[in-house]
């Protein structure tokens, strides 16, 4: 049945860290999956995790299945996280709050409640944006189609070819956008922009999905959810798909969250409903540990102001690698401005590279890059920095 198969190409991120892994070149370097690594170029357990950990070992009594929508108190603590305490959607119980296995898991569930309720809505997707994103929500048998982000020759947001893209979207369609450090360009709306992107979204009856992985990778916890706070202002129905791999450094533990934000209270109760149903379908109900943990850490103010504070630091460790990789590579390219790397947010920079360059990157000096020129700065270190930029400019 399945001798003709030939093998599938491999993923455009997690085939790099396979090939990274294949590679013997003891100086290799790789920049490709988005995960953070600190000076030493590990990618540690944040010391708030081991303390809920430990927590948790004494206090948990039973690995009974969760329910279908997953561990209660996380699916309290995490809409306040995104919306604020005080949010009107909160206390008028506007909101439905699902555990999700990662940010993807979340993408999918919802990806998965469109297909049910709007078979026909088309998924609208930045370009460029996260590999992933046209693969899961065209997995869930969703129309797959993009509207502008990127200004490739300036680097900046293209926020007039943005609107008027979404002008022309049909209402009830879905759009995705990224609350924060997108993904792969490191490129914001402002606030102004995204109070004119969400009073467009809402006057044309669009959906907003927000992915928001980075939450406190930008400019921190409060400011890197504005717009999807501005979204959620303007638009009656907002989908927010969360992850926690990135902020809390739990990527194993597949752990994120699905919040659906709703008008009326009976209508995110439906829609709560319906994602629980695409969930039974699918993994039947999320694992328990991760959630466990987040929801440890943000109901502790003590354990809280720890997770702050280490966040703080991943992302000083981030703006200062963004300002030395500039210095260094002005220093071997004087001619060519590498300025708008400062300014770009989170854990990404597009550097401009070509495919070309990418693959003369990896095969003559082991070092990976996704071929989109997507380079994670996260993973630079004091030690790799130099061979880094001597091996661009050389490329260049
Ligand atoms: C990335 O973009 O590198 C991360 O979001 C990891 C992934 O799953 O692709």
């Amino acid at each position: 049945m399945f001798e003709h198969v030939q093998a599938a190409p491999p993923d455009a991120i997690l085939g790099l860290n396979e090939a990274f892994a294949r590679d013997e070149n003891s100086e290799k370097i790789n920049l490709s999956v988005g995960v953070f690594k600190d000076g030493s170029g590990q990618t540690p357990i944040l010391a708030c995790v081991k303390a809920a950990e430990q927590s948790l070992v004494q206090t948990e009594t039973s690995k009974n299945y969760l329910g279908i929508d997953g561990l209660p108190g996380f699916r309290q603590l995490v809409p306040s996280l995104l919306l604020g305490d005080d949010h009107v959607a909160i206390g008028e119980e506007r909101i439905a709050c699902l555990q999700t296995p990662g940010g993807t898991g979340g993408l999918r569930v919802a990806a998965d409640l469109i297909a049910t309720l709007l078979p026909n809505a088309t998924m609208w997707c930045s370009q460029p944006t996260w590999p992933n994103h046209p693969k899961v929500f065209a997995a869930a048998g969703l129309r797959v189609q993009n509207y502008p982000y990127l200004d490739m020759s300036t680097n900046q947001l293209d926020i007039e070819a943005m609107l008027a893209k979404l002008e022309t979207i049909p209402s009830g369609d879905v759009v995705c956008l990224h609350a924060s450090c997108h993904n792969p360009s490191g490129v914001d709306p402002t606030p102004v922009q995204w109070q004119s992107l969400a009073t467009l979204i809402s006057n044309r009856g669009l959906i907003p999905v927000v992915d928001c992985a980075y939450q406190g990778f930008g400019n921190g916890l409060e400011e890197d959810v504005y717009g999807l706070r501005t979204l959620c202002e303007a638009c009656p129905e907002v989908f927010v798909c969360n992850s926690f791999s990135k902020n809390f450094g739990m990527y194993s533990e597949r752990i994120g969250g699905l919040t659906l934000v709703a008008g009326k209270s009976e209508t995110a109760k439906a829609l709560g409903s319906h994602a629980k149903a695409c969930v039974r379908a699918n993994y039947s109900n999320p694992p328990k540990h991760g959630a466990a943990v987040v929801a440890e850490i943000l109901g502790s103010t003590e354990l809280s102001q720890q997770w702050n504070s280490e966040l703080s630091g991943m992302r000083d460790r981030i703006h200062h690698v963004r300002e030395e990789f500039v210095t260094k590579m002005s220093q071997r390219v004087p001619d060519r401005d590498f300025s708008f790397i400062k300014e770009q947010k989170g854990m990404f920079s597009f550097s401009g590279l070509n495919p070309m360059q990418v693959d003369r990157l990896r095969n003559e000096f082991s070092i990976y890059i996704v071929g989109s020129g997507r380079i994670n700065v996260a993973g630079i270190t004091p030690t790799n920095i130099d061979r880094l930029c001597d091996s661009i400019a050389t490329v260049l």
